[in-house]
């Protein structure tokens, strides 16, 4: 038996009352179809560098729409501390990694800094948009989805890095851009690697257009624990059943994981769902390997969507989520730009 000092004992029975609270039925927080803690079970690596002339360090970020029979994944290519974004297809997970890739820097997005896309179909425009880094919040457009010769050349969302990130960044950086859109609004997120999550928005109509001054949506003096790779989505088709927000951390063990929140509304407010190390929403100790246990962390990707529009629904009876990790022998001693990062998939195993 560990002994607790008496005021962590009397903080956790403190937290436990508290959250019994705002989870109890018709308690402050709204309704929502999920479990409160999370088991998955992971694939082996499904995507890995090619042996081409590239010489990938790491494959990273992948963001995935299934659309007409086709899995289709876009995703940051790392090398020696150089970002840029690929393009793979495939019918089925068991031949993701004989899937092509057609490297983006060979399309009017170009090369250099680019990084963490997001991919998704803007119904009101008949359009694809694909959201990445470039050192603002850029996107690029294409009719086309299995075109990846046809994306556009990079423009950005917002004029200049946002004061209220310039004010709070610190040493951090500003990055993992992702879009979600409601009946009224699109919303914009990021990240600054500093312990803020900033949100802004821009009436469905003028969207890309008219993104407004951010403002801090989630906040923590641990930067460590809201760091990163946020991703939003509308949990299912009732209204009610609202929206999950997800945010990488890095624990304890300096290894990656994510924390959830849920929220009846995109602007929050945000209530904590699985959300600590020892519950975490994904986390190397709720993860079953299926093979080899190759990754101790389980780090930015997102969540296989049951369409593929503005509004990134998904299914609450059930997640999937396509996640980056590195086997932590490969990986060790190696510089951040040369880790070893490979995509795989985690299925949920527990339900509500
Ligand atoms: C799959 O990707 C390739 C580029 O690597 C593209 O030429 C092809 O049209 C895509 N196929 C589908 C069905 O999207």
């Amino acid at each position: 038996m560990v002994r607790l000092p008496l005021f962590l004992l009397l903080a956790s029975l403190w937290l436990g009352a508290f959250s019994a609270v705002v989870n109890m039925p018709g308690g402050l927080s709204r309704r929502h179809p999920l479990p409160s803690s999370f088991e998955w079970t992971s694939t082996d690596i499904l995507i890995a560098p090619k042996d081409d002339s590239r010489k990938l360090a790491g494959v990273k970020d992948p963001s995935v729409v299934y659309f007409e029979g086709q899995w289709h994944i876009f995703a940051t290519t790392a090398k020696g501390g150089s970002w840029n974004l690929f393009y793979t297809n495939f019918t089925d997970w068991s031949i993701a990694n004989d899937a092509e890739f057609f490297y983006l820097d060979q399309s009017p997005i170009g090369r250099g800094y680019r990084a963490a896309p997001q991919v998704f179909y803007f119904e009101p425009q008949k359009l694809w948009y694909l959201v990445y880094q470039n050192g603002n919040a850029a996107y690029s457009t294409n009719p086309d989805i299995s075109n990846p010769a046809g994306w556009t050349a990079p423009k950005t969302f917002y004029s200049g890095m946002p004061k209220i990130v310039e004010e709070n960044i610190g040493k951090g950086n500003w990055l993992d851009m992702w879009v979600i859109c409601d009946s009224e609004n699109c919303h914009l997120f990021s990240s600054d690697d500093n312990g803020q999550l900033y949100r802004s928005q821009t009436p469905v109509s003028d969207f890309p257009e008219g993104f407004d001054e951010p403002v801090i949506a989630l906040q923590d003096s641990n930067r460590f624990r809201l760091f990163e790779g946020s991703n939003v989505y509308k949990l299912g088709d009732k209204e009610e059943d609202g929206y999950l927000l997800i945010v990488e951390a890095i624990g304890a063990d300096g290894r990656r994981w994510f924390r959830s929140w849920t929220m009846s509304a995109i602007e929050g407010p945000y209530t904590p769902l699985a959300a600590e190390e020892e519950n975490p929403f994904a986390r190397s100790n709720n993860v079953a390997f299926e093979g080899k246990a190759w990754s101790k962390d389980i780090s930015h990707g997102e969540m296989i969507r049951s369409g593929y529009d503005q509004y990134l629904k998904v299914n609450p009876a059930k997640f999937q989520y396509l996640y980056q990790g590195q086997d932590p022998e490969d990986g060790a001693g190696v510089p951040y730009g040369d880790l070893p990062w490979r995509i795989a998939l985690l299925t949920q195993t527990n339900t509500a």
